[in-house]
């Protein structure tokens, strides 16, 4: 595997590039309300881009249609922005990834809609939870394998499942990079981490089993057994003794 290594003075750039795509996520916000349909928040989200001198690197990637993907309920990810109108107690993730100068910065959360049942609001706080357990697992000199692990632990403990169909990944000059970052325990501790490496963290946890499925229009994931699903994601940049959260 050859992952890249940015040089200190990139990391300034990656830095502009998700503070953008986080700034995304706090404006879409207070949009997210009962009666909006998905298309009025991504056509909201891509003029919020466009606007702030960015494209968007999911329209026209590999044939995505729309700015973001919009994922409600026991869909997992990949959500095609449309009719769909929220209502409320729905949960729905918004990933946005920006294009920035050539840098990618790729974030998401789930929101809830008004209020949720006790079994939803719980999976939306593990999935969050989850990530920065991810997160905190991230030591230079440490191996990408420690990720999945922590996550594992953590989520187990909550009785909930962690979806193995999608990962997260290198980022930087490219959207998906070596390496393929597991949120699970694979038993296969992976690369060492080193200054300098950018990459996401995107764990997806479902209230049921982790399997998944991808619909007629080629791209939603929705779980196999129609549960929830919430997922919450950072592109993170290691640093010589430590990790910064880029989109925080
Ligand atoms: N942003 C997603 C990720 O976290 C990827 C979306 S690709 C798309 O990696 F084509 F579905 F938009
Ligand atoms: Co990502
Ligand atoms: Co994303």
């Amino acid at each position: 595997m050859n992952i890249r290594i940015y040089k200190e003075e990139e990391i300034a750039q990656m830095r502009k590039a998700c503070q953008l795509a986080r700034n995304v996520l706090l404006f879409i916000e207070p949009h997210i309300k009962d009666g909006a349909s998905t298309e009025s928040l991504d056509d909201l989200c891509a003029h919020f881009i466009a606007e702030h001198g960015a494209t968007s690197a999911t329209l026209g990637y590999r044939g995505f249609p729309k700015s973001t993907c919009i994922s409600v309920n026991n869909v997992v990810c990949h959500g095609i922005p449309g009719s769909y109108k929220l209502k409320n107690g729905d949960i729905v993730n918004l990933d946005v990834t920006v294009i920035l100068d050539g840098w990618f910065g790729d974030t998401s959360k789930t929101f809830i809609v008004g209020s949720t049942t006790k079994l939803a609001e719980r999976l939306v706080k593990v999935a969050e939870d989850a990530l920065y357990e991810g997160i905190k697992s991230v030591k230079p000199g440490g191996y990408f394998g420690d990720i999945g692990k922590a996550i594992q632990k953590f989520v187990d403990k909550h009785g909930f499942s962690i979806v193995r169909d999608y990962c997260g990944h290198g980022i930087g000059q490219l959207f998906h990079d070596e390496p393929v970052i597991l949120h699970y325990a694979s038993g296969d501790q992976g690369e060492q981490i080193l200054p300098g490496m950018f990459f996401t963290i995107e764990p997806m946890i479902n209230a049921g089993s982790f399997k998944t499925k991808v619909q007629k229009d080629g791209w939603t994931a929705t779980t196999v057994d129609k549960s929830l699903s919430a997922q919450f994601e950072h592109t993170i940049a290691v640093t010589d003794n430590s990790t910064e959260i880029l989109t925080l």
